[in-house]
């Protein structure tokens, strides 16, 4: 069979399913899987590619430079700071993403980090798998609970406002800080919104983090920040692990500034296994799993798809991050 277009898949991981076969078939494309390790190896397997359904491996300028055929990039999820969006955007190339699908998985991810690291599960896990079972009270140290807490949120988009509604039957009080929210949002919201990030800081009992990451973002949670919480403050990230400056981090829970921290996304992934911070008990680490579950890894396949499809067939792509590539000539036009 002929195809008319050619669509690769460029995640290490990641196979050709039925989904793509489908939905992009329907549309004249071959799917191919890249197995690409990095960068270099997508410029090579893809190098006469339509369109790219990525992960986390940086689509970067020379990508864009160098696929001259390429029209589409969709990206699986909602973060899409892999991708240089001003390269795709100057070589009228569309970006497009799945936000929504993994919400629920994320807050729920964000939820599971906040109790194992209050109530201390590894440690006690490992105690009883050792067998030294014993009363909490002597090897544990105060075990907190989130009932009755602070709880700072920091970004209240889609991911965000989950966790708040998650939280609502844990008997907390909520601070939230997202400079872009609306005033009729803020209203909305029904808690405190502080218009600086300090007070949310210095008051909570948690913080957690649910925004993107940016050049405004990266280690916006630096020595300083972590300086103004509480001693006894936990902080927990499922957003990007660059926006916490992870040396200062290691440092505030090494020297016990902060009671611990519980994180899904490192500043470089996979975390170097003899990264200190793997050393430190009261710190927890996922590996960049919180969006995951099979129900919802076959929802944002079949979403990215379906992106790709449209822009294939000359259509807007539900949810394009680059809006103004299409006020230029996209490579579709070409
Ligand atoms: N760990 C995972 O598996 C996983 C999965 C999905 C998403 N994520 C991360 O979660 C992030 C949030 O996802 P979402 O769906 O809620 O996105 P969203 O776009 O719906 O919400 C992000 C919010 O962050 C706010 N924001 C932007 N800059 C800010 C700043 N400087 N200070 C405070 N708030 C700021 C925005 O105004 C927005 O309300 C994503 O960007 C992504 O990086 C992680």
């Amino acid at each position: 069979m002929d195809y008319k277009y050619k669509v690769v898949i460029t995640d290490v991981y990641d196979n050709v399913s039925e989904i793509e076969n489908r939905i992009l078939g329907s549309v004249g494309a071959s799917v191919v899987a890249g197995h690409c390790k990095d960068t270099t190896d997508i410029i090579d397997k893809a190098h006469d590619a339509d369109a790219l359904l990525v992960g986390d491996l940086p689509i970067t300028k020379e990508v864009f430079d160098k696929l001259t055929k390429l029209k589409v990039v969709a990206r699986y999820g909602v973060g899409f700071d892999n991708v240089d969006v001003r390269s795709a955007t100057a070589a009228g190339v569309q970006v497009a993403i799945t936000p929504e699908v993994m919400t629920t998985n994320v807050a729920e991810h964000t939820l599971a980090l906040m109790l194992t690291i209050v109530r201390k599960i590894p440690m006690a896990d490992n105690l009883v798998k050792e067998g030294k079972w014993s009363d909490p009270s002597k090897w544990a140290g105060p075990i907190p609970t989130i009932h009755g807490k602070t709880v700072g949120i920091i970004g209240l988009g889609r991911i965000g406002r989950a966790v708040v509604d998650l939280l609502r039957c844990f008997g907390v009080e909520i601070i939230g800080y997202d400079p872009y929210l609306s005033p009729e949002t803020t209203h909305k919201l029904g808690f405190r919104i502080v218009p600086q990030i300090e007070p949310l800081l210095t008051e909570s009992d948690f913080v957690t983090m649910h925004l993107p990451l940016t050049d405004q973002t990266r280690h916006m949670i630096g020595e300083r920040e972590l300086g103004l919480l509480k001693k006894t403050a936990f902080v927990v990230n499922c957003a990007r692990g660059a926006i916490v400056d992870p040396k200062a981090l290691y440092t505030a829970l090494f020297q016990g500034r902060i009671a611990g921290a519980a994180m899904d996304v490192f500043e470089n992934e996979p975390i170097d296994p003899t990264d200190p911070l793997l050393t430190l008990k009261n710190f927890i680490a996922t590996p960049h799993m919180a969006f995951y579950s099979d129900d919802v890894h076959e929802k944002f396949r079949t979403e990215a798809a379906k992106e790709v499809a449209r822009v294939l067939s000359g259509l807007r792509p539900t949810n394009l991050v680059n809006p103004e590539v299409l006020t230029q000539r996209t490579r579709c036009q070409l």
